[in-house]
């Protein structure tokens, strides 16, 4: 049996993916990011510290792992780069643990701008993005004028193409939103800065991830985002660029697709979502508010309020089958503690017809009702929960439900933000 695991978001991201693969990653030898970019922020929290991790993954908390950046990830050498001081700052050993793939695609600054400029402008929706140049990166990776971090290397090559290229985006720049071209010289001058640094780290990561599993390493495979923000199977074009679900393994991290192994679907005991996009459980108001504020709701990347609302099983239902997810982590049950009642979506209203499945088309998911079944809250807290028994009656019935609901099995149940506070189930 594949001996692998892949972690995977099965909402919209921020599930609490960091703390679980940092539990996890004890278990595994090595642990790769295989998409998105610096979008991403995985919290993990270690005593006093906590930890932020963007481009790195979040195994690199851990002696003795090998850290891979895949070649399915939108790169960004300076992110890199500060993320890899501010870690070394902490006291966190970076030497040869970590690789960065040579076929991952560069973001560069025109990503960053256009991506910015991009939101919501000349008639494009307004998806909210973190700003941070993913979309337009994985564009020109499929449009095949990208760079990938081998191109970077090659200086001389890498001046040539950046000419044409950045004349193009130029182009657009001046004439679509009318703003001030950039610079050749110093994206050209910075870039091959950052290119020596990031050298020493830059590896063939295809045959590097071979001889690891054929020397019989576990791999941990790191997702980033959530799968209803994936390319394919999310509520697009509200969406970030990337397969975020367990589909993407394969072909983001440079593995067969056997390798995948296991997948374990991390979830929130609600939901949240950043950006713009359906959300057909939100709680608006006072009643939404109070979960931002009890849950911490504030995005690790951008810091923007996130939007919250009870837990979408017909969401959830549509990740695990997309997924396979075997199990679940359940994630910040602890934040419900005080809500009278506790409600779970179980289908849509639409038109008077019941939905049971997740629409391909995002715009029926504006006029849906959500269906709940509404189950009895709990008041104490069970931050101090280390076994399923230690939880009231009530919160043990609702992760009941929810596995009722989701047709999964939950195997981690997640009760504060600190590595101890879990219980296995
Ligand atoms: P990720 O992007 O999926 O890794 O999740 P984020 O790090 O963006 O957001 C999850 C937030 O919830 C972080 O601040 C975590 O420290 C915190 N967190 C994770 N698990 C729990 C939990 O079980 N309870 C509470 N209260 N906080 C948690
Ligand atoms: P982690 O890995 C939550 C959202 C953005 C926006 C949409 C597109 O921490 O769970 P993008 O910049 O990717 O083009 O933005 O996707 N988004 C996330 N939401 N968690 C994330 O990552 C996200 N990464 C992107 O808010 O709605
Ligand atoms: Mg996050």
């Amino acid at each position: 049996m594949c001996p692998n695991m892949s972690v995977v978001g099965m909402q919209w991201g921020d599930e609490g993916k960091g703390k679980i693969i940092d539990l996890c990653t004890e278990e595994f030898d090595v642990i790769v990011r295989y998409q998105g970019g610096s979008n991403a922020g995985h919290t993990v929290v270690v005593g006093e510290k906590k930890f932020v991790l963007h481009l790195v993954p979040s195994g690199i908390l851990h002696e003795r792992k090998l850290c891979v950046v895949g070649n399915g990830v939108a790169f960004d050498p300076p992110l890199f780069i500060e993320e890899m001081e501010g870690l070394r700052r902490e006291g966190v050993e970076i030497k040869d643990n970590l690789k960065v793939s040579d076929r991952a695609h560069v973001v560069f600054p025109y990503h960053k701008v256009l991506d910015q400029l991009g939101d919501g402008r000349g008639g494009d929706p307004k998806i909210g993005t973190t700003g941070r140049g993913i979309g337009p990166c994985y564009t020109d990776k499929m449009a095949r004028c990208g760079f990938r971090v081998a191109e970077l290397l090659d200086g001389e090559h890498f001046r040539e193409k950046l000419k044409w290229v950045l004349e193009a985006k130029n182009l657009e720049i001046r004439t679509r939103y009318e703003q001030d071209p950039l610079s050749y010289d110093e994206i050209a001058d910075t870039f091959s800065g950052y290119a020596e640094t990031i050298r020493p780290f830059v590896a063939d990561t295809v045959t590097l991830l071979d001889q690891e599993m054929k020397r019989g390493a576990r791999i941990l495979f790191e997702g980033a985002q959530g799968s209803l923000l994936d390319v394919d199977f999310g509520t697009y074009p509200f969406i970030s660029s990337s397969n975020a679900s367990a589909c993407g393994v394969s072909v983001g991290a440079g593995v067969p697709p056997r390798a995948v192994g296991k997948v374990l679907g991390i979830m929130k005991a609600y939901t949240t979502r950043v950006g713009e996009g359906p959300f057909p459980t939100e709680l608006t108001g006072d009643h939404g508010e109070e979960l931002r504020q009890k849950g911490g709701e504030f995005g690790a990347t951008t810091g923007r309020p996130r939007r919250c609302g009870w837990l979408d099983a017909v969401a959830v239902r549509h990740a695990a089958t997309i997924n396979g997810a075997a199990n679940v982590a359940l994630t910040k049950l602890d934040v419900l503690s005080g809500q009278k009642n506790v409600n779970i979506c179980t289908a849509y209203r639409c038109n008077g017809e019941t939905l049971t499945h997740f629409p391909a088309n995002t715009a029926v998911l504006d006029h849906v009702e959500p269906v709940y079944e509404t189950f009895s809250g709990w008041d104490e807290d069970i931050c101090g929960a280390r076994k399923f028994s230690d939880l009231p009656s009530e919160a043990g019935a609702y992760v009941r439900a929810i596995e009722d609901a989701v047709e999964l099995d939950v195997e981690i149940i997640s009760v504060g933000s600190e590595r101890d506070e879990i219980i296995r189930v």
